[in-house]
């Protein structure tokens, strides 16, 4: 079994005394060099999992320890110990790549636990790292998931048509994957290096659009100061995604249509004609013939935009890709929070394949990452499971309704900070207010929760009248 070691660099004797004493005590094996120089050597020499450095040492800068350890291994974890005085050469440290930081004056308790926690994160990376290039061969395209026949056929469309110039008309419900789609047809196209313009159909106001697209010259109306390339320019030689494509005006239908027969376009105020070489990519999250059914969208643009259709299939019509997603987002919001969680309950899977995800993926995700961040204990159960935007409780059939004993989160808690303070307060009032406690329980140090508190505090006065 690989032993973890750790390089302690302190020209201190008592605190890094204190350090190896602390961690051989937990069995890593332990290296002191009490200056820059031999902490130099000795990452020269050898292979250190973790490097504990002061800031201030008497030939060198701790960030200078920091940045070497970085470069000979970037796996390589750096706890940088401050005086009170530099947080902003603690910050410093955090951007260049640090782990973490601890204040002088800190307890044994929380390096302790600082340098658990960033083992158990490294554990999680490389399970990670492991798991993505496993999950890209096995179902699909880089981080699209997908092992349903639904899905598996969207890939296969995907990977057919993206090297070629076709028009590609991508039709699915909010949240279903139609922007990652676009992305993946343009990554997979001849045209990667060159630009992918996205342009809202339906967020731009109407008079807008058409200088948005095409462009316009200056003075052309009231506020064109210059003269402005539109996206079809911006995308030349790359992809347009036009989304909400269903939302633009019977005007403007006409002149994209003449862009996708003829290639070519006017600015707004230059009777000039401009020709580009754009692939179209559009979305729609509502049925086109229905539309034109209603007289609202042209025939003729929808053939030539739905050269090659794509359907995105609803989550609930492709239950069986739910574990998979769910793994994915666990994966890479324990990662991103640098969460130790062990996995998902059997029990909170199940609610998960239940609901009828009306968002889709996107509110899976919103879901799963919401529960890996208020989870604190080793697996995330049902009681970490929030549905719906405003966090809904899910209630299964025959089940009790959600309580409204407000010591249970499910509450008012809209936003994952109103939940973690809930959490946080929580916490505190079942430890009696002792923040060593709460802090060691919720996971925290506690530096970060009398922050929090501190927080919590100026917004409570700011709402005070
Ligand atoms: N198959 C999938 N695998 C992994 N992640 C996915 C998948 N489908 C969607 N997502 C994720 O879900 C979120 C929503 O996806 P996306 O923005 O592509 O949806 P959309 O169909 O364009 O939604 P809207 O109609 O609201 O614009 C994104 O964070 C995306 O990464
Ligand atoms: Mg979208």
């Amino acid at each position: 079994m690989h032993v973890p070691s750790i390089l302690v660099v302190d020209d201190e004797p008592m605190i890094s005394g204190m350090l190896e004493k602390v961690l051989k005590r937990k069995h890593y094996n332990v290296k002191i060099a009490d200056s820059g120089k031999l902490a130099l050597e000795s990452l020269h020499d050898g292979e250190f999992d973790l490097v504990i450095t002061d800031v201030y040492l008497p030939d060198y800068n701790g960030m200078e320890i920091l940045r070497k350890a970085k470069q000979a291994d970037p796996s390589t974890g750096v706890i940088v110990i401050t005086a009170h005085s530099s947080v902003e050469s603690a910050v410093e440290a955090m951007k260049v790549g640090a782990y973490d930081y601890l204040t002088k004056g800190f307890s044994l308790d929380e390096i302790e636990l600082t340098v658990e926690k960033f083992f158990k994160y490294q554990r999680l990376v490389k399970e990670n790292e492991l798991l993505r290039s496993e999950l890209g061969s096995r179902y699909g395209i880089e981080n699209i998931i997908g092992n349903s026949p639904e899905m598996q056929n969207v890939f296969e469309i995907v990977e057919m048509v993206a090297p070629s110039n076709a028009t590609v008309l991508i039709q699915g419900a909010s949240g279903t994957g139609k922007e990652l789609i676009a992305k993946a047809l343009h990554q997979k196209s001849h045209r990667r290096d060159r630009p992918l313009v996205k342009t809202n159909c339906a967020a731009i106001p109407e008079g807008l659009v058409e200088s948005e697209l095409f462009g316009h010259e200056k003075g052309a109306f009231t506020g064109a100061l210059r003269t402005t390339k539109g996206r079809f320019e911006m995308a030349d030689g790359g992809t347009l995604l036009l989304d909400e494509i269903s939302e633009i005006t019977p005007n403007l239908q006409a002149k994209l249509l003449r862009v996708l027969q003829e290639k070519e376009f006017e600015r707004v105020g230059n009777p000039e004609s401009v020709r580009v070489d754009v692939r179209i990519i559009a979305t729609t999250n509502s049925e086109v013939p229905d539309e034109i059914a209603k007289g609202n969208f042209r025939e003729d643009l929808y053939y030539r935009l739905n050269v090659v259709p794509i359907h995105l299939p609803s989550l609930k019509e492709r239950r069986e890709d739910i574990p998979l997603l769910v793994e994915h987002f666990f994966e890479k919001y324990t990662a991103e929070n640098k969460r130790s969680i062990d996995g998902i309950e059997q029990s909170a899977l199940d609610q998960l394949m239940q609901y009828d995800w009306p968002g889709n993926v996107r509110e899976l995700e919103n879901t799963v990452e919401r529960a890996v961040v208020i989870c604190r204990d080793k697996h995330i159960g049902p009681q970490h499971i929030y549905f719906g935007s405003n966090g809904r409780k899910f209630v299964a059939a025959g089940k009790r309704p959600p309580s409204d004993n407000p010591n249970d989160l499910q509450s008012e808690a809209t936003t994952l900070r109103a939940m973690e303070k809930q959490l946080i307060l929580k916490t505190l009032s079942e430890e009696n207010n002792n923040r060593t406690r709460s802090a060691k329980k919720l996971g925290i140090s506690v530096r970060t929760l009398r922050n929090k508190l501190q927080e919590y505090r100026r917004e409570d006065d700011r709402d005070e009248p």
